[in-house]
């Protein structure tokens, strides 16, 4: 025991002593880790400080952790996420708010980092939808994508369905003419609602 000097025979016995007692609930280098209160973090070895918005905090990590892609929160000293809702994407990791889908767009799910474009056929003249509208008899969405308002057919070609992806057409496919073909002011579709 040539290395048991007295120096150090004080430090091993006050070690033993900090072993052997009681571990508080929370104590010892765990505690440490998780003294600061939920919704915060241990920013330095004295100080918690509130999560701030789009991050959660366990009060456990000694970094916020940012919301993932499809979540968000706006408000700080949370503990979890919001979830994106159908209508609304969220692509960067620790958002405060998602973003509306564009007009010509769409996300009939929720939790998701990005919208889907109106294919042929289909069109969305509003911003912050779930769902897309299918052409009116009559009317025409011919882009490959993002097709917001429809094309009235006319002259020569005044027809179109019920898929209108290939235009307007000169001979009636067993439909009426629509005189309009716009959403009402809530979305709703003026035809073939299209979910999913
Ligand atoms: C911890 O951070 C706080 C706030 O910035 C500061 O006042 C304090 O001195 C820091 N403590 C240490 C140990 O660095
Ligand atoms: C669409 O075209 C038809 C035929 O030209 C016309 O009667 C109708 O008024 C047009 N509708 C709109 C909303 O422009």
């Amino acid at each position: 025991m040539f290395f048991a000097t007295p120096l150090f025979s004080a430090a091993l016995m006050m070690l033993t002593s900090v072993t052997a007692l009681p571990q508080p609930e929370a104590g010892g280098l765990m505690g440490r880790q998780s003294s600061c209160p939920s919704g915060s973090y241990q920013y330095n070895q004295t100080a918690c400080v509130e999560c701030p918005a789009g991050n959660t905090c366990n009060g456990g990590s000694s970094t916020p952790q940012p919301c993932d892609t499809g979540l968000y929160q706006p408000n700080t000293g949370s503990t979890s996420c919001m979830q994106t809702q159908p209508g609304f994407f969220t692509n960067q990791r620790g958002s405060t708010t998602p973003f509306a889908c564009p007009a010509g767009s769409y996300q009939p799910y929720s939790q998701q980092a990005f919208c889907y474009g109106a294919p042929k056929g289909r069109f969305q003249q509003q911003s912050g939808k779930s769902f897309l509208c299918a052409t009116c008899c009559g009317w025409a969405a011919t882009m490959d994508n993002n097709n917001v308002n429809p094309v009235n057919c006319t002259g020569s070609t005044p027809y179109a369905w019920p898929n209108s992806g290939d235009g307007c057409i000169s001979s009636p496919t067993s439909c009426t003419r629509a005189a309009t073909c716009a959403q009402a002011a809530d979305g709703t579709c003026p035809g073939e609602t299209i979910r999913g």
